[in-house]
């Protein structure tokens, strides 16, 4: 299955009114697919992301992950699906200070009631498949930027999740180091099938996108060709 947003709207309070963040978008993301998002800022991007992660609820419309609708679902019920079934990665890592690469990774499969003992091989792999192996029992400051968004990435693929939502990875990132965070997302995409939202400024990036979408004042449209 996928990630399927259906005629989303979403608002935020705003004064006395309210602001439309999302007028409704309807997305459709297949497992081993890449789309990319992007639009101007403040144009609705994160807040696309947010709503898709079942972070914020919509006020209306729906948001299928995995053929699983998440209308109605208790906040216990959710925080389930998102440990299992979606990978989040931010503009900024968040890695604990105190913790090794490995580490990081082992803590998502703890959330998620997985054994320690499956956890910790899994962790190796996955460091090892973003070029990680030799700083594996790193800490955040002994990583370098691109390093942390990598470790970033390997810690939202821990519990193999059907959806990869990420939100401007490289924006801390070199004009390099920025093309192999995508170039391994992509990948890691193809080959873990996952159905995948890139949020991006950096036009660059789009060639390796399946599909490219723009949010204009909350509305989705076909990107413009640039
Ligand atoms: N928690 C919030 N409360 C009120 N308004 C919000 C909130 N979060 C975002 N907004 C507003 O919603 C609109 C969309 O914001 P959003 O963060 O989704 O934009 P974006 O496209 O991700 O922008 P950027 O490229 O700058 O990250 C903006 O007008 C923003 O000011
Ligand atoms: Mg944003």
């Amino acid at each position: 299955m996928s990630l399927h947003l259906t005629d989303v709207t979403l608002t935020y309070p705003d004064g006395d009114s309210r602001l439309t963040a999302l007028d409704r978008v309807t997305l459709t993301v297949p497992r081993g697919s890449l789309t990319a998002v992007v639009g101007p800022s403040g144009s609705g991007k994160s807040s696309l992301l947010a709503v898709a992660a079942t972070l914020i609820a919509p006020d209306a419309g729906t948001v299928t992950v995995d053929g699983v609708a998440t209308t109605g679902m208790t906040r216990g019920e959710l925080t389930a699906l998102r440990r299992s079934r979606i990978g989040i990665v931010f503009q900024q890592p968040n890695l604990l200070p105190s913790l090794t690469a490995t580490e990081q990774l082992q803590v998502m499969a703890q959330l998620d009631g997985r054994s320690p003992a499956g956890a910790r091989g899994r962790a190796r792999e996955l460091l090892d498949a973003v070029g990680l192996a030799a700083q594996a029992d790193r800490r955040p400051h002994q990583l370098s930027g691109g390093q942390r968004q990598r470790v970033n990435i390997a810690r939202a693929l821990m519990n193999d999740p059907t959806v990869l939502l990420v939100d401007e990875p490289t924006s801390a990132l070199d004009h390099e180091r920025g093309a192999a965070v995508v170039d391994l997302i992509t990948r890691l995409t193809h080959r873990r099938a996952t159905a995948t939202v890139l949020v991006t400024h950096d036009r660059v990036h789009l060639a390796a996108a399946d599909r490219v979408v723009e949010v204009q004042d909350g509305r989705l449209t076909p990107a413009r060709a640039s």
